[in-house]
């Protein structure tokens, strides 16, 4: 059957059309090596089933189905966590890409003006390029398929022009010499005009070399139903299909060149860009500076005016306007830094909270705490938060100074403007403005050392360098 026409029933988006994307996520990746689901791998901080779904249509118009692999659980999880509203579909066996079309018919009974296939797998492609395919569905082609320019086209399918017609799909093992020579590919991603997507998907056969239900055969049967079906080209970069782990790194040098363009376009001075790894969800305000080496996680924002010294980690942190940060610090989730706070070098925070001008400038830990403003958190301060079993929380007040050396066994208070002595255990709560040492007493010998130093050398000729 045919799906119904998209008229008056359902919204339609900015292009006048509604439209159904279904992303083929069945495949299981075993060219990766993993236990990972294939689509689950991360790129920029993000899994590339995350990309696919930002760049596929959105908002009033636009719904969703996502094809998983049975047991892919961890997959439909993760749908559900980034497009609530998709809905998700199992292939039981894997019988080829139309197969895996019609695992999604009931989606595709809804009848939207437009249905769009794209691969899970292939990250690197742009919203401006959906739109770019359905423009050709508006205007009456029956089909648009994605093409680009392969440098090497082995084992993709051949896109078969004939008079500026595309007329054919021919995958690698099926084809000839002469087709093989094609450099025109195919991305993988087709867009099909709703009214008549299910008639055509459904007359896909599988007399092939690998007997499966190839979707590139849409090509064919539009062309023999007498209707057109066009091809929207592309760059190589932006549908780059990942299978294995090298594809995965190669991806990931793509995304961080966009990534690290988009930054410096926005104002980030990196002197060394190509050193500074970047999440596709990282935020900056201006005048940002990140020095060389940096590696940002995903869920970070950058305030302005904050510098990110060379070799500094950071994850899931709110870094506050001015603020510095590193050499060599980690910032791990949960970390929160006010305006003008200082993390200094080999310093770890976790679940911390820093208020505008703390400083914990060399070799600390601060985790599950909180520090008010203007404290000065001395070099080789710990935050003992963990007991074994679970974890507690440190406070730290205002103005607070805590000398070097000093362990904070959580829970613990330290009051506003209190001072704490180095070297210092503290397990009791300090209150404000008091002054807590704790370490046993110094004892001093006069002469002690020249006494020592005679009793060890004595009948003994000092030795020489
Ligand atoms: C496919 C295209 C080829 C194109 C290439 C681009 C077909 C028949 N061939 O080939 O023309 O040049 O992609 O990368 O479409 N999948 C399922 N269930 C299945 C089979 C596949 O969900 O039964 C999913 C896979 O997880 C994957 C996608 O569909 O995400 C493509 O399948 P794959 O086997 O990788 O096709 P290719 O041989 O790469
Ligand atoms: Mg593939």
């Amino acid at each position: 059957m045919t799906g119904k026409s998209g008229t008056g029933k359902t919204a339609t988006d900015k292009t006048g059309r509604s439209s159904l994307t279904i992303v083929l996520a069945a495949g299981e990746g075993t060219r990766m090596r993993s236990s990972v689901p294939k689509v689950l791998h991360p790129v920029a901080g993000q899994s590339l089933l995350a990309h696919v779904l930002g760049a596929a249509p959105k908002g009033t118009g636009a719904s969703l189905a996502v094809v998983i692999g049975p047991g892919h659980d961890a997959v439909t999880a993760e749908v559900k966590r980034l497009r609530p509203d998709a809905a998700t579909f199992t292939q039981h066996e894997r019988l080829g890409t139309a197969h895996a079309v019609l695992s999604a018919r009931d989606a595709i009974v809804g009848g939207a003006d437009d249905l769009v296939v794209v691969f899970g797998d292939t990250p690197l492609i742009s919203a401006a390029t959906f739109e770019r395919l359905r423009a050709p569905l508006k205007k009456g082609a029956a089909l648009a398929v994605l093409g680009f320019r392969a440098a090497d086209p082995t084992g993709y399918g051949r896109l078969l022009v004939e008079g500026g017609r595309l007329v054919a799909i021919r995958e690698q093992a099926d084809a000839s010499p002469q087709e093989r020579a094609i450099g025109l590919c195919n991305a993988g991603v087709m867009a099909f005009d709703g009214r008549q997507a299910l008639a055509i998907i459904d007359k896909i056969g599988h007399a092939n070399s690998k007997g499966e239900y190839y979707l590139t055969d849409a090509v064919s049967i539009v062309r023999d139903l007498g209707l057109e079906a066009v091809v929207i080209e592309t760059s190589e970069d932006e549908v780059r299909g990942i299978n294995t782990k090298a594809q995965l790194a190669e991806a990931e040098q793509v995304m961080q060149a966009r990534l690290r363009k988009a930054a410096l376009d926005a104002g980030v001075t990196m002197i060394a860009p190509e050193t500074v790894y970047l999440a596709a969800d990282t935020s900056f305000g201006n005048d940002v500076t990140i020095e060389p080496f940096v590696v940002i996680g995903p869920g970070v924002s950058i305030a302005d005016g904050a510098v990110i010294h060379s070799f500094s980690h950071i994850v899931q942190a709110s870094i506050g306007k001015h603020a510095s940060v590193g050499p060599y610090a980690r910032l791990r989730p949960g970390t929160s830094l006010g305006e003008g706070v200082r993390i200094g070098n080999f310093v770890e925070t976790k679940a911390a909270t820093l208020d505008a001008g703390a400083k914990v400038n060399h070799l600390s830990y601060i985790g599950d705490a909180h520090v008010g403003e203007g404290a000065n958190i001395g070099a080789g301060t710990i935050t003992c938060n963990y007991d074994g079993f679970s974890k507690h929380k440190t406070e730290i007040g205002k103005g607070a100074f805590v000398g070097t050396n000093s362990s904070l066994v959580a829970p613990v208070k330290i009051g506003n403007g209190a001072y704490i002595g180095s070297g210092s255990v503290i397990t009791k709560n300090v209150p404000d403005d008091a002054m807590a040492v704790e370490r046993s007493q110094q004892t001093t010998r006069e002469g002690g050392a020249a006494r020592y130093r005679e009793m060890k050398t004595r009948g003994k000729t000092p030795k020489s360098g």
